[in-house]
């Protein structure tokens, strides 16, 4: 007889405890700008728009801790253009938290406890910029982000391992930052199909340079430092038309053939901190915007004198740190604007007297470091030199006339 109004008040109890967990801001502290700048403490809302000024655009920061985004508990605000909710503490979002936002243009969601980006997280968004970065994210689910245009996503310093395929579909992202993960897989066709112009996979585990992957006909930037990458292969880039930075610092790399980079327009190419041993006669041959070469700490024992054919810009050529025992006849004869050629920490002994031939202008040769016991003045003769490093050699220091013996050459010789 006692059992039915039980029941119910029970369940009254109940639905009054789960109300009150739907919660999202209790006891936070609420900042904004207008003219002045408005702090303001809240015990109790379910939607930030019920705390909210009404004025034309609104920029708001919310202090305290904030463990979980209820549905539509940022949702409805015509005016907000800016939602900082960084180190509060959020573990979950539960999808349609957010919506219809027609003005945000900036959601900082970093520095939280987020695991998980569920199916239906973010949808119908147009944004500069959603930061998801220092979080604990492992797993983005298909349609995290649905119908969402956003120029710079940032997802770095989470602890994704793969990138299911679907997460980005009806996605528009310029720039993606997913560097600072655990990444060693990424689906194919999930990161071509969204018009990326800089992608950063930066420290991750990706073993493998796959154009399945990357082709992405918009990209400019790619940065792939400190991954696991062994072999490039001609070709690889032949989907990556605009490409014009390319970093691969810090991989496995052992080789650099022919043909991989041929016809791109890279201009930047960082290669440094690899084990590359081998660099083929071709490998940088018809780059027409090469501006900058970076082959730093890896293991080159030999200069090629045919090097860069057909390169035309001013060119910044770093080759420090390599095994470079000799440097040959026309070494440079390629390099037609050499502004920086640093061939410090190799061990040059010999250097041919025809080494400088054919090379009309360097800006700064860094030869610190060799092992080299003599220098001719005539090396440079028909050099136009800016300044020369010849320090920590087995040189006695040059004791004639400097410009006499660099003829037109260095202001300055560094020994
Ligand atoms: C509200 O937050 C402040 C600062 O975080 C804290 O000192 C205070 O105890 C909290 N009050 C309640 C009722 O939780
Ligand atoms: C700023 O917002 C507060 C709170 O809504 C309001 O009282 C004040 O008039 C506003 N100031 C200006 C300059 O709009
Ligand atoms: C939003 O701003 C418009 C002006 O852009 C104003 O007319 C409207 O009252 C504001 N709405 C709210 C909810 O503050
Ligand atoms: C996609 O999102 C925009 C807002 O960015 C919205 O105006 C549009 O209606 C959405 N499209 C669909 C198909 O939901
Ligand atoms: C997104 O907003 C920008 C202006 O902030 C606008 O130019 C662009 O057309 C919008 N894109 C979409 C898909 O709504
Ligand atoms: C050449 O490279 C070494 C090692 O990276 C560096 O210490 C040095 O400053 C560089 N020289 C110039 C002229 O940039
Ligand atoms: C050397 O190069 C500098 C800078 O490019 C230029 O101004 C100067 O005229 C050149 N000198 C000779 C002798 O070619």
């Amino acid at each position: 007889m006692f059992s039915l109004p039980l029941q119910l008040l029970l369940a009254i109890f109940i639905l009054k405890i789960s109300d009150s967990q739907k919660i999202t801001f209790q006891n936070v502290t609420i900042k904004w700008k207008n003219n002045s700048k408005i702090k303001t403490t809240i015990a109790s809302a379910d939607n930030l728009k019920k705390i909210i000024p009404s004025e034309e655009e609104v920029s708001v920061l919310v202090k305290g801790d904030v463990p979980v985004l209820y549905e539509q508990s940022v949702y409805d605000i015509h005016n907000l253009t800016s939602l900082r909710l960084d180190s509060v503490h959020l573990g979950e979002i539960k999808p349609g938290a957010f919506g219809n936002l027609p003005l945000l243009r900036s959601l900082d969601l970093s520095f939280n406890q987020l695991t998980e980006i569920k199916s239906g997280t973010f949808t119908n968004l147009n944004l500069s910029e959603i930061n998801l970065g220092s979080n604990r994210i492992r797993s983005l689910r298909p349609g995290a982000f649905k119908n969402v245009t956003v120029q710079e996503l940032k997802l770095g310093e989470n602890s994704l391992t793969e990138i299911p395929s679907g997460v980005f579909d009806n996605v528009a992202v310029s720039n993606l930052n997913l560097g600072f993960n655990s990444i060693h897989t990424v689906a194919p066709n999930t990161l071509s199909t969204i018009s990326l112009t800089n992608l950063v996979l930066s420290h991750n585990q990706l073993e493998t340079f796959d154009l399945e992957i990357l082709g992405n006909p918009e990209l400019t930037s790619l940065d792939l430092n400190d991954n696991l990458i062994k072999f490039l292969r001609p070709g690889d880039l032949k989907d990556l038309p605009r490409l014009n930075k390319l970093i691969l610092s810090n991989n496995k790399l052992t080789e650099i053939p022919d043909g991989v980079f041929k016809n791109t327009n890279i201009a930047e190419l960082r290669l440094q901190g690899n084990k590359i041993a081998k660099i083929s006669t071709k490998a940088f041959d018809d780059m027409p915007k090469l501006h900058l070469v970076d082959i730093s700490m890896n293991d080159v024992t030999l200069w090629d004198s045919d090097w860069l054919a057909g390169s035309s810009e001013p060119l910044v050529f770093l080759f420090a740190s390599n095994k470079i025992s000799e440097i040959p006849g026309e070494a440079f004869k390629n390099y037609h604007r050499l502004g920086l050629l640093n061939l410090s920490n190799n061990k040059i002994a010999m250097i041919s007297m025809k080494a400088f031939r054919k090379l009309p202008h360097i800006g700064v040769l860094d030869l610190s470091s060799n092992e080299i016991d003599n220098w001719s003045p005539d090396l440079l003769a028909n050099v136009n030199i800016t300044r020369i490093d010849l320090r920590m050699n087995r040189l006695k220091c040059i004791e004639e006339n400097l410009d006499k013996v660099f003829g037109n050459g260095p202001t300055k010789v560094l020994c």
